[in-house]
C-alpha cells in the first residue's frame, strides 16, 4: 500500500496563519490547480444510498458555501465526497458584505461567517456546470440577490437557469446574512414561494428534486409551518440546517459578538435536535439531509440515526483537512456493521 503524505498537516499552519477568507481562496486555487488529494478507493457498498432518483456512492456531501461558484466540483469529489452542493447562487453576481466577514473560533474549531452570498451569478455558474466533469451528484443551492425587488422571482429564475443542470436544487431560505431572507420560512411567505418554485421546476427543469434548506433557530410555530408547507407543496426533502445566529455559552465573549452564522461543533447538538424533530413531524417518507457540526464518524452516525439519509459538512474540513472524509466513511461502515445493519438506509432514523 502506498502511504500518502498528509499534505493538509503541512499546509494547515500556513492556511491558519492567514485570515480565514484568504485561506479559503488559497484552498480553492490549490484545488483548481490540481493539487488536491485523490482518493481513488471505491466506497464500501454498505454506504451507498439511493434517494432523489439518484445513487450516492457514500452519504457524505460537501455543504453549500465551500464551492460557491462551481469551480472545483471534480476536485471536491476526488477527496472522497459522495456529492457536492454548489452555491449559494443568486440570479445576478454580487460582491457580498464588506471584509473581514469570516472569523475563526479556534477553541471550538468553529467559524462565524457573514459573507452575504458573494457569488458569480447564475449565468456564469450555468456555463461552468455545462462544461465541468461531474463524478457524482451535484446539488445547486439557490438564493436571492440582496437588492432584489421580488425574492420569489429570484428563486424562480434560479430554478429555470440551473435546475436542468442539477441533481437536486436547494432552496436556501436560511442564511442569516441577507436581511429578510429567513422571514421566507414563515408560513405566509413560504407557501407562495414553494408553489412558484415547484411550478417552475415542472415547466422548465424536468423532475429535478427540490429541497428546502432551513435554519437551526426555529420556534415551534415555524417548524409547524415548514413541515406543513413542505408536505402541502410537495417538496422532495429538507436540508437541516444552516448556520446559527445563537452563541452557545462556551464561545469567548469577544468572538460571540461577531455578527453572522456560527458553524462547526457548537452547532452539532442544536442542528441534530432539529433534524430529529423534523423527522418526527414528517415521518420516514420525507428524505432529510443532516448538516451542522459534523467532525467525526460518531457525529455523522448521530445524524443518520436522527433521520438523515445524507450528511454534509464544511467547517470540519477547514480544521481537520480532507483525511476527515475517509475517516468518517470508515467509521460509519464500522458503526453500521457493529449495530447489525446491512445497509445505511436501514439505520436512518433508528434513534427515534
Ligand atoms: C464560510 C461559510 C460559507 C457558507 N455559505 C453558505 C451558502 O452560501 N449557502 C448555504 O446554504 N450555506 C452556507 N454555509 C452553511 C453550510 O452549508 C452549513 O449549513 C453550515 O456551515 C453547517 O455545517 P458545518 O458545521 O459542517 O460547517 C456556509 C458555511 C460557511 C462556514
Amino acid at each position: 500500500m502506498r502511504v500518502m503524505p498528509d499534505l493538509f498537516a503541512l499546509a494547515k499552519p500556513v492556511l491558519h496563519a492567514l485570515p480565514p477568507e484568504p485561506a479559503h481562496s488559497l484552498t480553492i486555487a490549490s484545488l483548481r490547480a490540481g493539487l488536491g488529494p485523490r482518493n481513488s478507493r471505491p466506497d464500501d457498498p454498505i454506504l451507498s444510498v439511493d434517494v432523489f432518483g439518484r445513487r450516492f456512492a457514500n452519504p457524505l456531501g460537501m455543504a453549500a458555501g465551500f464551492d460557491k461558484n462551481a469551480t472545483v466540483i471534480a476536485s471536491v469529489m476526488a477527496i472522497g465526497f459522495g456529492f457536492v452542493e454548489v452555491g449559494t447562487v443568486t440570479p445576478r453576481p454580487q460582491a457580498g458584505n464588506p471584509r473581514p466577514r469570516m472569523v475563526r473560533v479556534p477553541g471550538q474549531s468553529a467559524l462565524i461567517n457573514r459573507l452575504g452570498f458573494n457569488n458569480d451569478g447564475a449565468d456564469v455558474v450555468r456555463r461552468r456546470l455545462e462544461q465541468c466533469r461531474r463524478p457524482g451528484p451535484v446539488g445547486v443551492n439557490l438564493g436571492r440577490n440582496r437588492d432584489s425587488a421580488d425574492p420569489v422571482d429570484d428563486y424562480v429564475h434560479g430554478v429555470r437557469q440551473l435546475g436542468p443542470l442539477a441533481d437536486y436544487l436547494a432552496i436556501n431560505v436560511s442564511s442569516p446574512n441577507t436581511p429578510g431572507l429567513r422571514d421566507l420560512q414563515r408560513q405566509a411567505s413560504l407557501e407562495p414561494l414553494l408553489t412558484a418554485v415547484l411550478a417552475a421546476r415542472t415547466e422548465s427543469a424536468g423532475g429535478v428534486p427540490v429541497l428546502l434548506k432551513i435554519a437551526p433557530d426555529l420556534e415551534a410555530a415555524d417548524r409547524d409551518a415548514i413541515a406543513g408547507a413542505a408536505v402541502a407543496c410537495g417538496v422532495d426533502g429538507l436540508i437541516v440546517a444552516n448556520t446559527t445566529v445563537t452563541r452557545p455559552q462556551d464561545i469567548p465573549a469577544d468572538l460571540a459578538r461577531e455578527a453572522g452564522g456560527l458553524s462547526g461543533p457548537p452547532l452539532m447538538a442544536l442542528s441534530t435536535a432539529l433534524l430529529a424533530d423534523m423527522r418526527r413531524r414528517l415521518g420516514a417518507a420525507m428524505p432529510l439531509i443532516g448538516v451542522g457540526g459534523v467532525a467525526s464518524a460518531d457525529d455523522a452516525y448521530a445524524k443518520i440515526r436522527a433521520g438523515a439519509c445524507l450528511v454534509q459538512l464544511y467547517t470540519g474540513l477547514a480544521y481537520r483537512g480532507p483525511r476527515l472524509v475517509g475517516q468518517i466513511k470508515r467509521g460509519l461502515a464500522d458503526h453500521l456493521r457493529r449495530d447489525g445493519f446491512s445497509s445505511l438506509m436501514q439505520a436512518v432514523g433508528s434513534a427515534a
